[in-house]
């Protein structure tokens, strides 16, 4: 992951220094934000961001809520637009995608679960694995419920197909959308806080998960955490936002020498004064 730190902001915090990414020179970067702003009405929750994401990289983006965590992800599969600069995904200009069926190839290499990981209550575990199965691919029933019994096995929920998700602990229901996340072997996976809301023990599985399935199918994998035990787990490299701009990024140990007070401070689980200032949310001092 390369990002291209903004400069200082008002409140001082000091722009990041560039960090090479594991695998720069190897291969092209996978996913690229160039200058990506975005406001919405006059709250600007992104200013001119730049970042790299290389093939087969874990790369955790950290934030304050309202940070604008979910707004920059969403926007590889175009759930948001920036209003100014470009993201380039596998190559594609993200701008030159104007129908359903422009998107329809990228969408079914990338998966994202969605931050609540919402199943279809209506529907059973199966039939919600199986739904991006039927929406994307032609295949027989059989390949389709040979595909679900997989993807369910790989999450550790092997054979409940049968049960509905009002039946399952909130741990088992994420897996259950970890296992429709898949369900399209994905190259890139899209995480939005995957472990908020679960015992430190399910944390460790689903990280654990995430570990292994990026691992096994060389995934490039994207992913939205404030758990910061699990960030240092799974993070190849972590980008921080914050005032709609990346103040740091880099592995694991970068991150953690940082100097920083805004990252120290995060870290540590303490507010900052800085942070004080500031309504995350509603911007308001
Ligand atoms: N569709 C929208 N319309 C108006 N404002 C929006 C919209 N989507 C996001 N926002 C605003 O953009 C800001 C960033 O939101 P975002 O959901 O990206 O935050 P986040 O960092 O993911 O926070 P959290 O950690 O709470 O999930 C927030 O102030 C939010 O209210
Ligand atoms: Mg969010």
């Amino acid at each position: 992951m390369l990002s291209s730190p903004n400069s200082s902001s008002s409140s001082g915090v000091s722009a990041a220094k560039e960090t090479p990414p594991a695998t720069a020179g190897e291969a092209p970067a996978l996913i690229v934000y160039q200058d990506v702003s975005k406001s919405f009405d006059d709250r600007v929750v992104l200013k001119g961001i730049n970042l790299k994401i290389f093939p087969g990289e874990t790369v955790v983006i950290l934030g304050r809520s309202g940070s604008g965590k979910t707004v920059l992800t969403s926007m590889l599969v175009g759930l948001n637009t920036p209003d100014e600069g470009s993201i380039t995904v596998m190559g594609i200009k993200l701008q030159d995608l104007k129908t359903e069926q422009d998107w329809k190839e990228l969408r079914l290499k990338t998966g994202y679960l969605f931050q609540g990981s919402a199943l279809y209550d209506s529907m059973t575990v199966g039939e919600n694995v199986a739904f991006p199965i039927r929406e994307h691919l032609k295949l027989s029933e059989s390949e389709i419920g040979q595909r679900v019994a997989e993807k369910l096995a790989l999450v550790g929920l092997a054979g409940i197909e049968w049960k509905m998700p009002a039946e399952l602990s909130g741990g088992m229901r994420k897996r259950v959308a970890l296992a429709r996340a898949i369900a399209l072997d994905p190259d890139i996976m899209l995480f939005d806080e995957p472990t908020t809301g679960l015992d430190p023990v399910l944390t460790a599985s689903i990280d654990q998960l995430i570990i292994e399935t990026q691992k096994r199918f060389q995934m490039t994998c994207v992913v939205i955490s404030h758990d910061i035990q699990s960030v240092f787990r799974i993070a190849h490299n972590i980008v921080m936002l914050h005032e709609g701009r990346i103040i740091e990024g880099g592995p694991p140990e970068v991150f953690r020498q940082s100097s920083n007070p805004v990252i120290q401070n995060f870290l540590a689980g303490r507010p900052s004064n800085d942070i004080l200032k500031t309504d995350p949310v509603t911007g308001v001092s």
